[in-house]
C-alpha cells in the first residue's frame, strides 16, 4: 500500500487481538509502530512483530483511562519517533450489559472506549501536527450501526465512536489528518471468548449461531481487518474520510 514505508504508528490496544494484528500489518507495510496498552503482553507482541518484520516496535504500557499516562506515553513516542503519521484507536473494553447498567459500570465503559479514546487522540494531535499531516482510524463495530440485546452500554460507545469519527473528520481536515473508522462484524478473538464467559453461553454455540448472522456464514478473522486498517491510514485511501467502513461479511446488509 502507498505512503506507509517509513511512517510512524500508534495502535492502541496493540498486546492482543485486533490490535495485535493491525500492529502487525502495518510493521509488515513498513511502519515503526508504537503499541499501547494496559497488559504487559504487550511488551511480548512487540518483540515479536518486530522480530518477525524487522521494523522497530515499541511498546508502552498505558491505561487510556488515566490521562497522565497517555500524556507520559507521547512524552515517549516524542523521544524516539518525534511525530506521529498514523494513530489506531482500537482499545476497548466490553462491559456488556442492559438496562440494568450501574452508574460504576457505564463511567468504567465511558471511561475508556469514549472518553480514553478521545484523550489519546488529543493528546497525539501534536504529533500528527509536527508531521504535517496523517490519519486517524478508529474501532467501531456493526454493534455502532444495530440494537444487540443486552448489549446496551458497549453499543452506545460504538455508536459514540462513529459520532467523533464524523466531527473530527471536519475539524481535523485543516491539518490534513483524515480520520475514519472501521466497523468490524463479529470477529474472533480474545474479546469473543472473554464475552462468552460474561454472559454464560457456551463459545462454539455462540459462534455458530453468530456465524448465521453474516451472509459469510461465519466470523471474521483479525487479519481480514487489520488490511482494511491499513488500507484506510494509507495513501490510497487519500480521498476518504469522515467515512464508516465496514467489514462485517454482510453482516448489516442481511
Ligand atoms: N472482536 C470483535 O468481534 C470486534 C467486532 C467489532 C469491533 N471490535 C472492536 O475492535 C477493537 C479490538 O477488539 P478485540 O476483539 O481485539 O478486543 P480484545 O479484548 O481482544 O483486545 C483489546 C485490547 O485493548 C486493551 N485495552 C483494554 N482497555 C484498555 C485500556 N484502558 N488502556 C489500554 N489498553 C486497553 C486490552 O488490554 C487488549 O489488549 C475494539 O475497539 C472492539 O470494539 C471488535
Amino acid at each position: 500500500m502507498r505512503g506507509l514505508k517509513g511512517k510512524t504508528a500508534v495502535v492502541t490496544g496493540g498486546a492482543q487481538g485486533l490490535g495485535r494484528a493491525i500492529a502487525q500489518r502495518l510493521s509488515e507495510e513498513g511502519c515503526n509502530v508504537w503499541i499501547f496498552d494496559l497488559k504487559r503482553d504487550g511488551e511480548e507482541t512487540a518483540d515479536s512483530i518486530g522480530q518477525a518484520t524487522g521494523n522497530p516496535v515499541y511498546f508502552v504500557q498505558v491505561d487510556i483511562a488515566a490521562e497522565q499516562q497517555i500524556e507520559a506515553a507521547f512524552r515517549r513516542v516524542a523521544e524516539v519517533s518525534e511525530q506521529v503519521d498514523i494513530l489506531v484507536n482500537n482499545a476497548a473494553r466490553f462491559i456488556l450489559k442492559g438496562i440494568e447498567a450501574t452508574s460504576q459500570e457505564w463511567k468504567a465503559i465511558l471511561d475508556v472506549n469514549v472518553i480514553g479514546t478521545s484523550l489519546v487522540t488529543q493528546h497525539g494531535l501534536p504529533l500528527m501536527k509536527k508531521a504535517g499531516g496523517g490519519a486517524i482510524v478508529n474501532l467501531s463495530s456493526v454493534s455502532g450501526f444495530v440494537g444487540q440485546s443486552s448489549f446496551a452500554t458497549y453499543n452506545a460507545t460504538k455508536f459514540a465512536i462513529r459520532g467523533l469519527t464524523k466531527c473530527w473528520a471536519i475539524d481535523l481536515s485543516p491539518f490534513h489528518i483524515r480520520v475514519n473508522s472501521v466497523c468490524p462484524g463479529y470477529i474472533r478473538t480474545e474479546a469473543f471468548e472473554n464475552s462468552c464467559v460474561q454472559l454464560g453461553i457456551d463459545p462454539e454455540e455462540e459462534n455458530a449461531r453468530i456465524s448465521q448472522l453474516h451472509i459469510l456464514g461465519r466470523q471474521g478473522t483479525a487479519e481480514e481487518v487489520s488490511g482494511v486498517v491499513a488500507f484506510v491510514a494509507s495513501d490510497d485511501a487519500s480521498f476518504i474520510t469522515g467515512e464508516d467502513l465496514m467489514v462485517d461479511g454482510g453482516y448489516l446488509a442481511k
